[in-house]
């Protein structure tokens, strides 16, 4: 039984108790991958920031986190784990330096006001560097220009076997939407483009390719 290790959603990252600074995602693209690999037999970690999305089953572990910083803990419990990591995530790369214990008031005197953000660990990169022989470490790339090229310098940069570039450039696909275009570039140079498709279909043609 291959185990797989997934994340997914957004992170948010807290300002004070009510605000938080995060991205834009559904979530949509990990969880339908996380099915597609359940439906393949896998055992699963899926570890989900804030989303919408509901999921259950026998060979799933499903553990919610807020913040980058937790995403790294509960991932990095699983480093050694699993057999196929794929980051699906939009990782906040930055957080609030401080987090406020309470509410900051807007107080009327005030018309700017400023938030130092610290860099967040790359949770992707941190796995690459630790990668073992039998694990195959998937990331995600969204580029608006120079695509391939960007992709290809991300796949190097972090380590990874695979990076799947999501194609922006295509109506209808993208973190907010039901489908998705995707091209999936190998370490070895090796090249496969998965046409406009929804979410649930381009996630069952990419579990079955890295699976077969
Ligand atoms: N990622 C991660 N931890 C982070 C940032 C990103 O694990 N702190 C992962 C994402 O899950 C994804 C991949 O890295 O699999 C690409 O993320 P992206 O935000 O596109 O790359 P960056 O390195 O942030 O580069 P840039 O924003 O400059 O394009």
């Amino acid at each position: 039984m291959k185990k797989v290790l997934i994340t997914a959603g957004p992170t948010y990252e807290a300002i004070d108790p009510v605000r938080f600074i995060g991205n834009r995602s559904s979530g949509k693209m990990g969880y339908a991958l996380a099915k597609a690999f359940l439906n393949e037999g896998c055992e699963l970690v899926l570890v989900s920031g804030p989303v919408n999305l509901e999921l259950s089953h026998t060979n799933l572990k499903l553990i919610r986190v807020e913040s980058a910083l937790e995403m790294e803990n509960a991932v990095f419990v699983y480093k050694d784990w699993y057999d196929v990591g794929i980051m699906a995530a939009a990782v906040a790369d930055f957080r609030p330096a401080n987090v406020a214990d309470e509410k900051i008031k807007k107080q009327d005197d005030r018309t700017e006001m400023t938030i130092r953000l610290v860099k967040n660990p790359d949770i992707l990169a941190g796995l690459g560097q630790i990668k073992k022989e039998h694990q195959f470490l998937v990331g995600f790339a969204l580029e608006t220009e120079n695509e391939e090229q960007n992709a290809l310098k991300k796949l190097q940069k972090k380590s990874c076997d695979a990076i799947l570039l999501n194609s922006l450039r295509t109506k209808g696909a993208g973190f907010n939407s039901n489908t998705n275009e995707i091209t999936l570039y190998r370490a070895d140079g090796f090249k496969r483009h998965f046409p406009l498709n929804n979410k649930e279909a381009i996630a069952r043609e990419i579990a079955a390719f890295l699976l077969g």
